[in-house]
C-alpha cells in the first residue's frame, strides 16, 4: 500500500485536536449569526448554488497566479525585463486575492468536517496557505520598497509551501473523500422494483429501504410518497436518521437540508443534490425506478 508520509505524521498531531475544537464552532457559528442572510452567505461559500464546491473553483486562482509569477520573476531575472517585473508583481497581487477568497471558502467548508483525519489534514492546510499567503504579502511590500531580490525569495518560499499545502487538499479530495459527492456511486433501477409494502410507511416518517442493494429514502406526505437516496452526497450520512421539515429532509451529520421534491440542496454544506426515484404504488406496495428527472 502506497505511504503518504507527511500525511501520517499530521494524522498523529494530537495538538491538533484542541485548536479544530475551538476553531471550528467559532466559523460555524459566524456563519449561522444572522439567520436567514448567513444562511445564504454560507449556501454561497459552501457553493450549494453551483452544484460544486466553489473552494475547489477558487484555489485554482493563486496556484495558477502563483506559478505565473515564479516565470516571470525568472526571466525578469535573467534578462532584467521590467515588463516581466511589473507581471510577476501583478500576478502575485491577484493569487493574494484569490488565496484570501479560497481561505474564506476553504474554512466554510472545514467547519463542517467532522472529527478525525480530514479535520487534522484540513486545519493543517489551512494554516500553510496563510503562511503562503503571508510570504507573498511580504514578497509584495519588499519589491515596492525596491528590494527585489528578497521579494523573489519570498515568493519562492511562498510557492513551495503552497505546493505543500496544494497536495494536502489533493489527499483531502481523492483520500478522504471531501467535497466529492458521495452519491456518485448510487445506481437505482431502471425498472420499477417493489420496496415496501404501502401499508408500512405512516405519513411523515423517514424510511429507509433497498432497492437493488441501494440505500433509498421513502417520505409519505398525505397523498404523496418521495424517494431520493439514503445516503447524503455532502460525507455520506444517513438522511433516514434525519429530520422531515415540511417536504425537506435535514441531514443528521451536518445539517445540509434537501427538497424532496427534486433533490435540490436548500441548505448546504452540501454542494451535491440528492439523487431522486420516480415512485408507484401497485398492489398494495411502493415500487422505485431511476428518474430522468
Ligand atoms: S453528511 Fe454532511 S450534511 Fe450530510
Amino acid at each position: 500500500m502506497a505511504t503518504h508520509i507527511p500525511v501520517d505524521l499530521i494524522k498523529r498531531q494530537e495538538w491538533l485536536e484542541p485548536i479544530a475544537d475551538r476553531l471550528q464552532p467559532s466559523i460555524a457559528e459566524a456563519l449561522s449569526a444572522n439567520g436567514y442572510i448567513g444562511t445564504k452567505a454560507a449556501n454561497i461559500l459552501h457553493g450549494t448554488w453551483l452544484g460544486h464546491p466553489l473552494h475547489a473553483v477558487l484555489t485554482d486562482v493563486p496556484i495558477g497566479s502563483w506559478t505565473a509569477a515564479a516565470v516571470f520573476d525568472a526571466v525578469e531575472e535573467a534578462t532584467g525585463n521590467r515588463a516581466m517585473a511589473r507581471a510577476a508583481d501583478a500576478a502575485i497581487s491577484v493569487g493574494v486575492v484569490g488565496a484570501v477568497a479560497a481561505a474564506v471558502t476553504g474554512l466554510a467548508d472545514w467547519s463542517k468536517i467532522g472529527g478525525g483525519n480530514p479535520r487534522r489534514i484540513g486545519l493543517v492546510h489551512g494554516l500553510l496557505n496563510v503562511t503562503a499567503t503571508a510570504c507573498y504579502v511580504t514578497s509584495l511590500c519588499l519589491r515596492r520598497q525596491r528590494s527585489r531580490s528578497a521579494g523573489r525569495q519570498f515568493a519562492l518560499l511562498g510557492l513551495i509551501v503552497s505546493s505543500a499545502s496544494a497536495y494536502l487538499g489533493g489527499h483531502l479530495v481523492y483520500k478522504e473523500k471531501i467535497g466529492v459527492d458521495h452519491t456518485a456511486g448510487f445506481s437505482p433501477p431502471e425498472d420499477f422494483v417493489p420496496v415496501l409494502a404501502e401499508a408500512e410507511l405512516p405519513d411523515s416518517q423517514l424510511r429507509r429501504v433497498q432497492a437493488n442493494g441501494m440505500p433509498v429514502l421513502l417520505v409519505r406526505r398525505g397523498e404523496r410518497i418521495y424517494a431520493i437516496a439514503e445516503t447524503c452526497a455532502h460525507l455520506g450520512g444517513p438522511l433516514a436518521e434525519g429530520s422531515l421539515e415540511n417536504s425537506s429532509v435535514r441531514c443528521p451529520w451536518h445539517g445540509s437540508r434537501y427538497s424532496l421534491e427534486d433533490g435540490r440542496v436548500l441548505e448546504g454544506p452540501s454542494a451535491h443534490a440528492q439523487p431522486v426515484l420516480e415512485v408507484r404504488v401497485r398492489d398494495g406496495h411502493i415500487g422505485v425506478r431511476r428518474s430522468d428527472r
